[in-house]
């Protein structure tokens, strides 16, 4: 019997479990956000994040700034964000306008409150096997896998998509979990024979269906980070109806990684608070 590896359930868990933490903890964190333009799909993340904050009870905030905003522009608000003692976490949503440097702006934030485990600094300590912040999908990902008891340790992990939010961190974690790891990308000669080595397959290419059960070995666990529009509906990068015949467990989409990704940032925004309140003790 193949396992739904349900994140929507087990987000709505770590939510309910955070909630009572941090009333208990007698900290009130806060996240600030920043928006650059009016993409529909990062102003419904964003919303998304929002209420996931008000939902736990993190304060939050939203830096919405106009679409041809400069990298200096973007650099000042996130320096803003750095030198006030209320934020505990910032976020910058991803992608950012063409115009705007995204890894000038990246380095900018402080790594002490660098959410998203983007900074340089918070992926050099991940590769170094000391993590701090980790990014909130791969993260997400984890958390998943250990819910539900996947055993990592020897187990040989195929991730597909080399970006810096997913493929790369994914990469690191499964490393630090013992897992023996394979990232294919684009240039990957035989993706197939690669793919179908992987007791774990993870992929984040954003390519609608592209996982076909020819790829998979049976009795693999699939994890698909893909969100994709197909004929007006949201699908993964797994033919899911297909490929659930013959995995041995599986993420849907919607309701598989996604909410994994906010529940992880609600944890990392209480870190955050939970260390400066330490610091300031
Ligand atoms: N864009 C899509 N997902 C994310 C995320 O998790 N964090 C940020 N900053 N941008 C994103």
């Amino acid at each position: 019997m193949v396992i739904i590896l349900d994140g929507k359930k087990c987000s709505e868990m770590r939510l309910e479990h955070l909630k009572e933490e941090i009333r208990n903890s007698g900290i009130f964190p806060r996240l600030a956000t920043v928006i650059v333009g009016s993409d529909p799909a990062s102003k419904m993340y964003v919303r998304m994040k929002h209420r996931a904050c008000e939902q736990v009870g993190i304060g939050s905030v939203g830096i919405e700034l106009p679409e041809d905003s400069t990298t200096e522009k973007v650099v000042e608000a996130v320096t803003r964000l750095n030198r006030d003692t209320d934020i505990d976490g910032i976020l910058v949503q991803l992608p950012l306008p063409k115009q705007v440097d995204a890894e000038r702006v990246i380095e900018v934030v402080n790594p002490q409150k660098d959410v998203d485990g983007y900074h340089p600094e918070n992926m050099g300590l991940l590769f170094s096997g000391r993590p701090r912040f980790t990014s909130c999908t791969p993260t997400g990902i984890m958390t998943l896998l250990k819910e539900y008891k996947i055993p990592l340790a020897g187990a040989c992990a195929v991730v597909v998509g080399r970006s810096i939010d997913v493929g790369r961190p994914m990469a690191a974690l499964l490393i630090n979990a013992d897992a023996t790891v394979t990232i294919c990308h684009s240039k990957t000669k035989d993706l197939v024979k690669e793919l179908k080595r992987a007791d774990i397959l993870i992929s984040a290419i954003g390519k609608a269906h592209f996982i076909q059960p020819a790829m998979v070995k049976p009795g693999a666990v699939i994890i698909d980070v893909g969100i994709n529009q197909l004929d007006g509906k949201l699908v993964g990068d797994v033919d899911y109806a297909k490929v659930v015949e013959i995995a041995s467990a599986i993420t849907p989409v919607p309701g598989g990684v996604g909410p994994m990704t906010i529940a992880t940032l609600m944890e990392n925004t209480f870190r955050a608070a939970k260390v400066k309140a330490c610091d300031s003790a």
